[in-house]
């Protein structure tokens, strides 16, 4: 079983993606998932890796969405990724049209979803700091559908598939971003 170390990982997603800001989505998601797996009591290695790993295929495969994750995922397979995450990253692309099964795929789905939405939120305030955002900034934009438009709501509600209602899954996700933020270039200017 090939769960490698955090230094060891990050490396392995910046050889297949050099775009910063997908670097920064993929960290995004890998600090929520692993606080997830902490209030589940799940395997936070895993996790973290499955939020880490889920979109490093995205510049190989050139934003074809019939090749996405399916790539990334063999992969990860080829590495010995545990089947559990390896099913996850495939199944968080709809278009693959594999229906999510387990908490580990809901949470990759929903967890990788709220990134941008945060991020969004945060970029609007002057200090473009993840610090100042409140849980209830996000939960209002989630309404505004005209607001980072392309983050599906839908998927962020997926949270509810794992006994999160929204409020209690934003104040988790925020508080892992804010954890992050230094790394994920949210820290303020
Ligand atoms: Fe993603």
């Amino acid at each position: 079983m090939w769960l490698p170390e955090r230094s060891e990982a990050l490396l392995l997603l910046k050889e297949h993606i050099k775009a910063d800001n997908l670097v920064k989505h993929c960290v995004a998601s890998e600090f929520i998932m692993r606080a997830l797996a902490r209030h589940f009591g799940e395997d936070e290695t895993l996790w973290g890796l499955a939020g880490l790993f889920h979109d490093i295929d995205l510049e190989e495969v050139q934003d074809d969405m019939s090749r996405h994750a399916l790539v990334g995922s063999q992969l990860l397979e080829k590495l010995g990724f545990p089947a559990e995450g390896v099913n996850a990253v495939r199944r968080h692309n709809d278009e693959l049209g594999e229906p999510m099964e387990t908490r580990l795929d809901y949470a990759l789905s929903a967890a990788e979803t709220i990134t941008g939405l945060v991020v969004a939120t945060a970029l609007v305030y002057p200090s473009k700091n993840v610090a100042d955002v409140k849980v209830k900034s996000i939960t209002k934009r989630m309404k505004e559908k005209r607001f980072a438009a392309n983050v599906s709501r839908e998927r962020i509600l997926l949270c509810e598939k794992i006994g999160f209602p929204l409020p209690d899954f934003v104040t988790l996700a925020l508080s892992a971003m804010k954890e992050g933020a230094e790394e994920l270039g949210l820290a303020g200017h």
